[in-house]
């Protein structure tokens, strides 16, 4: 009960030199003991099994946890760095390896438990028998009505309703990319990436519950259209699922010849069977778009074999995954950690995936813990910003459930010691491992991580390197930093390893440029240790080899653990007709990590208005999504700028967190920081919104925003 008390005063009390001693190395917390007998990864020879000299035969490991068509010829083909090839010559289908090969032995047994946000509504069970019947059933429709074929693209954007994840095995089963755009995206969004994957089939749906309100989603595939006829794509067909069986809850028209129903499509694909495709190890299985430091969202690809065994291998000793545990992996879909472990990862072992409709505090902060009670989940997985809501919400709620976690996720973000905290002792109830996996999107699982019942957990430590991962931190000049020597440097991945993507969809220089060029000394170099893979993260290793990850080196704002491009941030504020310039940074934010607030300057001329603001607010809705919406919008009479003309983004920064502006003597207009410190901190009083305690991590982060681009 004392917990949520205790939190604040601590937060009262933090000065300078707490900060300093709170970000300090912590101690370690001791494994649970009580599941080690029962763990996957439960003795100290797999340590063994995969350490670097077994590189990289230890991943056949991964390879052997599934069903191949056609064994590989070689583990991985490494003769033309870095498109690393895994399982080469091995044939395989993903959708059997993660649906029909558990027929046998669990047809009636739950594969995906689904719990709409109402909770007076019923949760729908799906056996793997069911499962495998609708995955047949829209596999057949894609394949006659849509005419999609391997390898073929096809957009999905979807909230978490169960249509998802058959969706997606259906294109897997068909051996066809899928490419899910977040639901909270924009229809701008969703159409920009369709024409960046050159696919014309969209898979929509009316509507879905979000705060218990029915939300209008077929509105955006409009949008889409428009977006991807922009980018010289037309898009062909859109499948519409309904939210509500026989209802339609969308002000959109359905478009004649282009939107069909596919509840209406399926009445002629009933009991249909697909044989699956044998894919090529190396085939694509998906794309997932993200950002980076320039220019557009970039389609991560992924490929079958490697990415599927990846996956599976960390899903079995990272979260313990049994097919009898009952797994809840509170993301979204979305995102590549519902992909890799909501999908992927949970159903190529056939156990139990829970999939959660809505906002975790609706009705209230207990939701979470109830569903954990009533469906007896006893792995939990989710982000350090949900945990901090949790918190702040309903610090004493989950004492009142009973429900039983062995391992506890955390991922998406650095969890603050504090928090990890709450999240052990009041979640865990002290009782469960932590594993906080430290991973991104182009990596496909996870890097950092501890086993969760044989390596100690350490608060505001990911952990070590994950099971056959060679991590290596750099310094600036490209000099390996020592082992275990606590300086902080870019955190590379010097080996190859299966879940790592093949390449940027469509440019392949580009996926050179940004993940290898910084650290690879020569670029004709066969030799796979010449390649080290740059994660795009800060981090530094104590000296037990556990890592601290720092955050992200590039201009990506980490907002709630959704990565967001400054770069798009900032050409959607100019896209309002009376904005000249924009700049985007992160204001440290108490429960989502960091915020957005923008600065922009307005054309000759133009009146700097409050109106202005409110477009550029909502410009950025439009294209990026509300998730993106930026917290405030300041009119600057003129960016600070260096005399070559580039906007230095760590001064603004420092404003918006009230931090330390730093060396300004290399501006061409100084004068100008003074004015817009005055203009955002009184607007910042008014609003409440007050100084703010930083660690030093954060303030180092802040003073060196956008370095990258200046
Ligand atoms: C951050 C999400 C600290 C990191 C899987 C990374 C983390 C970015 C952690 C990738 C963690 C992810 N501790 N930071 N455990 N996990 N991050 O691509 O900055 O959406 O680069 O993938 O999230 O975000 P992405």
């Amino acid at each position: 009960m004392a917990d949520s008390t205790q939190a604040a005063d601590e937060q009262d009390e933090y000065s300078e030199d707490k900060i300093a001693v709170h970000w300090r190395e912590e101690e370690y917390v001791p494994p649970p003991e009580r599941y080690r007998e029962q763990a996957n990864a439960g003795d100290e020879s797999i340590l063994e099994r995969f350490k670097p000299e077994n590189f990289p035969d230890c991943f056949v490991e991964y390879a052997e946890m599934l069903d191949w068509d056609q064994r590989w010829d070689q583990i991985v083909d490494t003769s033309n760095p870095p498109f690393f090839k895994w399982w080469a010559g091995g044939r395989l289908n993903a959708c059997v390896n993660c649906v029909d090969r558990h027929l046998e032995s669990r047809a009636d047994e739950d594969a995906i438990v689904w719990v709409p946000e109402l909770e007076e509504d019923e949760t729908l069970r799906i056996t793997y028998g069911e499962l495998h019947r609708r995955v047949n059933e829209f596999a057949a429709l894609l394949r006659d009505f849509c005419a999609v074929k391997p390898q073929d693209r096809v957009t999905f954007h979807l909230p978490m309703v169960v249509d998802l994840p058959v969706a997606m095995l259906a294109c897997a089963r068909l051996g066809v990319i899928h490419s899910q755009v977040f639901g909270g995206f924009s229809g701008v969004a969703c159409g920009q990436r369709m024409g960046d994957a050159q696919s014309t089939i969209l898979v929509t749906i009316d509507a879905y519950y979000r705060n218990g309100e029915l939300i209008d989603h077929k509105v955006k595939a409009d949008e889409a259209v428009e977006a991807a006829r922009k980018e010289g794509i037309e898009v062909e067909k859109i499948l519409v699922f309904r939210r509500i069986p026989g209802e339609y809850h969308s002000q959109s028209e359905m478009v004649d010849g282009r939107d069909y129903f596919v509840d209406e499509v399926l009445e002629d694909y009933q009991g249909q069977e697909v044989e699956p495709e044998s894919m090529n190890a190396e085939d694509t299985l998906f794309l997932m778009y993200t950002s980076g430091t320039t220019g557009r969202p970039k389609g991560a690809q992924h490929s079958i074999g490697g990415y599927l065994s990846y996956v599976t291998g960390t899903s079995k000793y990272y979260q313990d995954i049994h097919p009898e545990d009952t797994y809840w992996c509170f993301a979204d879909i979305g995102w590549i950690t519902g992909h890799s472990y909501i999908v992927y990862g949970p159903l190529a072992l056939g156990t139990t995936t829970v999939m959660y409709e809505g906002v975790p505090t609706y009705p209230d902060a207990g939701r979470p813990w109830r569903i954990a009670e009533q469906l007896g989940v006893d792995i939990f997985h989710t982000a350090p910003t949900t945990i901090r809501m949790l918190r702040k919400v309903g610090a004493d709620e989950p004492g009142k459930y009973d429900y039983d976690f062995k391992t506890m996720t955390t991922v998406g973000e650095p969890i603050e010691p504090d928090v990890w905290r709450w999240y052990w002792k009041v979640v865990g109830k002290g009782e469960a491992a932590i594993t906080d996996t430290w991973w991104m999107t182009e990596t496909g699982g996870f890097l950092g991580s501890t086993l969760p019942f044989l390596q100690p957990m350490k608060p505001g430590s990911c952990g070590p390197a994950c099971l056959g991962i060679q991590l290596v931190i750099f310094d600036e000049n490209g000099q390996e930093i020592p082992q275990g020597s606590g300086k902080a440097g870019y955190i590379c991945v010097r080996n190859p390893w299966p879940g790592r993507m093949q390449t940027v969809w469509g440019q392949d220089e580009r996926f050179i440029d940004t993940y290898y060029k910084r650290f690879n000394q020569d670029p004709n170099s066969q030799d796979w240790r010449d390649w080290p893979f740059l994660c795009g993260d800060g981090a530094v290793q104590a000296e037990d080899g556990y890592f601290r990850i720092l955050g992200r080196i590039d201009d990506v704002i980490n907002v709630a653990g959704h990565r967001l491009g400054t770069k798009e941030l900032e050409s959607a504020a100019i896209e309002v007709e009376e904005v000249a310039e924009a700049a985007a940074v992160p204001v440290v934010d108490e429960t989502r990590g960091k915020v957005v607030e923008m600065y922009v300057a307005v054309k000759p001329g133009y009146e700097g208005s409050q109106d202005v603001a409110q477009k550029v607010a909502a410009q950025i809705e439009k294209d990026i999504g509300k998730i993106a919406r930026p917290k405030n919008v300041w009119i600057v009479p003129d960016m600070p700028k260096t005399r070559s003309g580039k906007i230095m983004r760590r001064v603004i920064a420092g404003i918006s967190n009230f931090t330390e502006v730093g060396d300004i003597s290399t501006l061409a207009n100084p004068d100008v920081v003074e004015k817009i410190k005055d203009q955002v901190y009184s607007a910042k009083k008014e609003r409440g919104e007050d100084v703010q305690q930083l660690s030093k991590q954060q303030q180092e982060e802040i003073a060196k925003y956008g370095e990258g681009s200046e």
